[in-house]
């Protein structure tokens, strides 16, 4: 696979990663596949998606363990990175910020992965209650300490400002102007895809001119744009969809044009021996925004683990990205 380099640590990774979220969090079925789960992450690692994004907060604590299991055998094929700053409280999330916290909770991280480094630590949400640069100095200790490699920042979560005619990143680049006075930032994740790519507007700009590697979350648009759900679907309370503005039957029907120009386009590059995916198309183009994004697509299957590792095979011409530009705009929004 290709590989691509990213952030101020020049750490190299394998283009597509591995996002292990739904193997314990936010998806029906998450907890329940266990075995399964593992061989995905075995897939990807036997294709190159080297990078394997997980949280403490998945599951709780459940996804290190299981990320954790296969690096006690694999660890030096894969490029481990995590996330703190966020816990499953009683009703709600919860940031916790707290210089204290963040020592202790890089431990516990280390010892759920079964590693003695963790490549990548990621500030999951900044907390309201603490000075960000006071947090982003407790993960700058960690990197001096040797337990962590590099430092990242995700902003998944944001959504503010749009109302107020700002773009939607404005407040993350004002964050990460802020964090790198105090250590270098390695990479952003945010949510980037064919039907979410608000990123394209500033952020993946910003992290460019800076040599700031890109994490795209959601590259699969929760799993709308792999054209294997059908509208009316249902989901259960368990899993993220059922709340989310575009899952509703009437927004996945309104947004199926999207997923037939994937389709198209997946077509023109397969053939009956070697079928191309709108998955893999839907991956392609956010391999195309630059060499410094890495879309880290989510899966608990082996199947779809390999199939999305195929994607950095995969190269869309320049009709493909004037096609997939042309499609619709998403509908059904948070706002
Ligand atoms: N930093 C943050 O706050 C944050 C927030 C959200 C996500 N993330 C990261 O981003 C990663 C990706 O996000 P995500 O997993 O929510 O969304 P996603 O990658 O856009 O989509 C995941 C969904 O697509 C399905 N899927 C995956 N590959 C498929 C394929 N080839 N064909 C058909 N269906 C396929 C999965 O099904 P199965 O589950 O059944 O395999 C899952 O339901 C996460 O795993 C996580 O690492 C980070």
């Amino acid at each position: 696979m290709e590989r691509r380099t990213i952030g101020a640590a020049a750490l190299e990774v394998g283009a597509v990663g591995l996002g292990c979220m739904p193997m314990s969090w936010a998806y029906t079925g998450s907890q329940q596949r266990g075995e399964e789960s593992l061989r995905a992450v075995n897939a990807a690692l036997d294709r190159g998606s080297t990078l394997l994004d997980t949280a403490d907060m998945y599951g709780p604590f459940t996804n290190e363990l299981l990320v954790g299991r296969v690096l006690k055998e694999r660890r030096s094929e894969a490029f481990v990175s995590t996330k703190v700053g966020l816990l499953v409280g009683d009703q709600h999330l919860v940031a916790n910020g707290r210089p204290n916290y963040v020592r202790r909770a890089c431990d516990a991280s280390l010892r759920r992965l079964q590693t003695d480094v963790i490549d990548l630590y990621q500030l999951h949400r900044t907390d309201p209650e603490v000075p960000v640069e006071e947090t982003w100095g407790a993960m700058a200790e960690l990197v001096s300490a040797g337990k962590v490699r590099s430092l990242g920042l995700c902003a998944v979560g944001a959504r503010s400002g749009r109302r107020a005619g700002a773009r939607l990143h404005d407040g993350t680049i004002r964050l990460l102007e802020r964090v790198q006075q105090v250590f270098p930032v390695s990479t952003v994740q945010a949510e980037l895809s064919v039907w979410s790519a608000e990123a394209l507007d500033a952020l993946l700009p910003w992290c460019a001119a800076r040599g700031v590697g890109f994490l795209a979350a959601m590259p699969l648009g929760n799993g709308f744009l792999t054209g294997t759900l059908t509208p009316g679907e249902g989901f259960e309370p368990d899993d993220l969809r059922a709340r989310h503005p575009r899952f509703t039957a009437e927004m996945m029907a309104a947004n199926q044009p999207i997923v037939v120009g994937l389709r198209r386009v997946a077509r023109r590059h397969g053939d009956g021996v070697r079928p191309v995916t709108p998955a893999q198309v839907a991956l392609a183009w956010v391999l195309a925004q630059g060499p410094h994004v890495v879309p880290v697509p989510g899966t608990k299957r082996e199947r779809w683990a390999a199939e999305n590792a195929g994607a950095a095979g995969l190269r869309l011409t320049a009709e493909d990205l004037a096609e997939v530009a042309g499609l619709p705009g998403a509908l059904g929004s948070w706002d």
